[in-house]
């Protein structure tokens, strides 16, 4: 079996590389930007071509959730059309897609776990331009999966709690937004996720043609922006204060919602996955990171 992984340099996509372990008869090619890019159909369906992938994990994304606001363009053009090019190509190597999306597709004013069933209303570019990569896998070949996510945070890359370490080293103390609330994901609990799904669908003997649809992922348990910041700054020693400040007073050019969070049973009945609750997985991510200055 072959897999072919985009956006290789990216948090996901760094957490991928480092999760997969040799196993027999598996073939794992990553591929960054550079080497692969996603908006460019030609590109994409020559490299698909010749590789022949049984697998495709798109973890390459426009992720810049305030920017996409002034660069709308941009961000559909990787978000939906290379999504877009990823599944024709795949579907016509027969390879399954499976299409990283977010929680921020759903967002239905109510504070009851998501379904993957439920109403989606995206708000903002960014989150539109997701949702529309969705439709383009699914509708491409409804046998692709889409994995929602939600506050993906790692060793690798930008990202909240990279961006915590550095003011918990910088600053006496700060204020976090407590009125959004969600369930964070540590990007080496979703790539280890990722790579057991990928077990399982070689393992099956329909080749995975039982494993489709939409999945929510994220690491179990609730909490906010504020109390990851906290828990951050535990597991780090920090000594900075964090304060409980509402979203009205750091505005964003994006809006996010104020509820995100993902019921994710049908992934674990589905996978038998076993899911860590966000605060240990945050403890397991800070203890395993290099211990060099974070940027
Ligand atoms: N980050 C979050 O909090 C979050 C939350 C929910 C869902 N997600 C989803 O999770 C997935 C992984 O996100 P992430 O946080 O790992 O993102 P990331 O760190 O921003 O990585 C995305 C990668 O995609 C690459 N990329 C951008 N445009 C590309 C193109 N045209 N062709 C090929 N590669 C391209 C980027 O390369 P460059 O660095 O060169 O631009 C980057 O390496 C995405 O689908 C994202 O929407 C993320």
């Amino acid at each position: 079996m072959r897999i072919l992984v985009t956006g290789a340099n990216g948090q996901l996509g760094q957490a991928l590389q480092g999760a997969v372990r040799p196993v027999p008869g598996m073939e794992w090619h990553f591929h960054s930007r550079a080497e692969l890019d996603i908006s460019d159909p030609d590109m994409v369906d020559s490299l698909v071509r010749f590789l022949r992938p049984d697998i495709i994990i798109n973890a390459a994304a426009y992720t810049a959730v305030d920017r996409a606001e002034s660069e709308a363009e941009q961000a559909y053009r990787i978000n939906r059309d290379g999504a877009g090019h990823l599944a024709q190509s795949g579907k016509a190597v027969g390879a399954k897609l499976i299409q990283i999306s977010t929680d921020y597709v759903y967002d239905n004013g109510r504070a009851i776990p998501y379904l993957e069933t439920d109403p989606v209303r995206p708000q903002g570019v960014y989150a539109r331009s997701k949702q529309a990569g969705e439709e383009a896998v699914l509708q491409a070949d409804p046998t692709n999966m889409v994995i929602r996510t939600s506050w993906l945070y790692g060793p690798a890359g930008t990202n909240f709690l990279k961006t915590m370490i550095r003011l918990g080293r910088e600053k006496p103390s700060i204020g976090v937004v407590f009125d959004q609330v969600g369930s964070p994901t540590c990007t080496i609990d979703l790539a280890e996720a990722l790579v057991a799904m990928v077990q399982r669908i070689q393992d099956d003997p329909s080749g995975g043609a039982g494993f489709q649809g939409i999945f929510n992922y994220s690491n179990e348990g609730v909490c906010s922006w504020y109390d990851l910041a906290v828990g951050i700054m535990r597991y780090t020693g920090s000594t900075c204060e964090v304060r409980p400040i509402r979203s009205a007073d750091y505005p964003t050019p994006a809006s996010r919602p104020a509820y995100s969070v993902m019921d994710k049973a049908r992934i674990k009945d589905t996978f038998g996955l076993q899911i860590a609750h966000w605060r240990d997985a945050l403890e397991r991510c800070i203890r395993e990171m290099p211990k060099e200055p974070v940027a």
